[in-house]
């Protein structure tokens, strides 16, 4: 690939060379090697490649909590380092997994600033992110052209049985069901989920947000992932004063909720990375 080369050039390059990872969200049908005018599926079904390098699989209008501007924001944290650390746990905990040339899923990938870290270590990785967000995906899009992105709904993965060897899942939601199917019989599922204090100083300048528990979320994982590992990762940044606004802004939490007290001089990041099989 040539720095000379668009996006869209590239893109068709790589989704053509991967192409077998992928099938149709409406027929389930495989896709053509052909991808020089947009990906078509052996039934017919046709969606683009944009200008700026991603797929776009879904064919109805999506509703969301999250638009460009909070997309901006996790950007702009995600660059002042704010999830180094765990970017760091999970690129170690992948490689510790020894797939050699693996294929991983960013389900819920957002603007994909954590796959595009990960892709920089793991340079023998396939990387898909997957994110209902047009805006989302646009955002990731300008990224990397390194990675396959698509824009497409969790509950109908554009992904073959069995094909994918790592899914990360971001503080996003999981669909156990899609993810067992396109995960291979020894693939894992990495789901990271917020920790009581995840945010503490933002949620203690809301009204009416009280204490975050994950009881709920960490007993549907359990009782469908065979856990490998648990890990809590829980740290302090300092921060500076002109990220408070776009820590305000990366969250839905703040939307429609009056904030009081000065910006913070820190931020706790309090996560739990739970590493596990699904049981087919
Ligand atoms: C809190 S954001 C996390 C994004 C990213 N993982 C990060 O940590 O920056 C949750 C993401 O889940 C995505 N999402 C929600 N429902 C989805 C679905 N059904 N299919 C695909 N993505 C979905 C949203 O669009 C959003 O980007
Ligand atoms: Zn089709």
């Amino acid at each position: 690939m040539t720095k000379t080369m668009k996006k869209k050039e590239l893109a068709q390059l790589l989704f053509g060379k991967h192409i077998e990872l992928f099938r149709c969200p409406l027929c389930h049908e495989g896709f053509l090697p052909d991808t020089s005018t947009g990906i078509r599926c052996q039934e017919g079904h046709h969606f683009d490649l944009a200008r700026n390098g991603y797929l776009n699989l879904v064919t109805t209008k999506q509703n969301s909590d999250y638009d460009r501007e909070l997309f901006q924001a996790r950007r702009e944290i995600f660059e002042a380092g704010v999830y180094d650390p765990l970017v760091t746990k999970l690129s170690t905990l992948i490689s510790d997994l020894d797939f050699g040339d693996l294929t991983i899923l960013d389900a819920g990938c957002g603007e994909g600033s954590l796959l595009f870290r990960l892709e920089k270590v793991l340079t023998q990785a396939t990387c898909v992110g997957i994110d209902i967000s047009k805006e989302g995906i646009r955002l990731a899009g300008a990224h990397s052209a390194l990675i396959m992105w698509c824009v497409a709904d969790l509950a109908r993965l554009p992904l073959q049985d069995n094909s994918v060897d790592v899914i990360v899942n971001m503080l996003s939601p999981a669909n156990y069901e899609e993810f067992r199917r396109i995960l291979q019989p020894q693939g894992h599922l990495i789901k990271v989920v917020p920790g009581p204090y995840y945010l503490q100083e933002l949620r203690e300048r809301l009204d009416d947000v009280g204490d975050y528990s994950n009881e709920a979320v960490m007993a549907n994982l359990e009782e469908n992932l065979e856990i490998t590992s648990r890990k809590r990762l829980h740290y302090q940044v300092s921060l500076p004063i002109e990220l408070w606004s776009q820590v305000v802004k990366m969250t839905p939490l703040t939307e429609h909720r009056v904030i009081s007290g000065n910006p913070a001089q820190q931020l706790t990041i309090d996560l739990e990375i739970v590493c596990g099989v699904l049981a087919k």
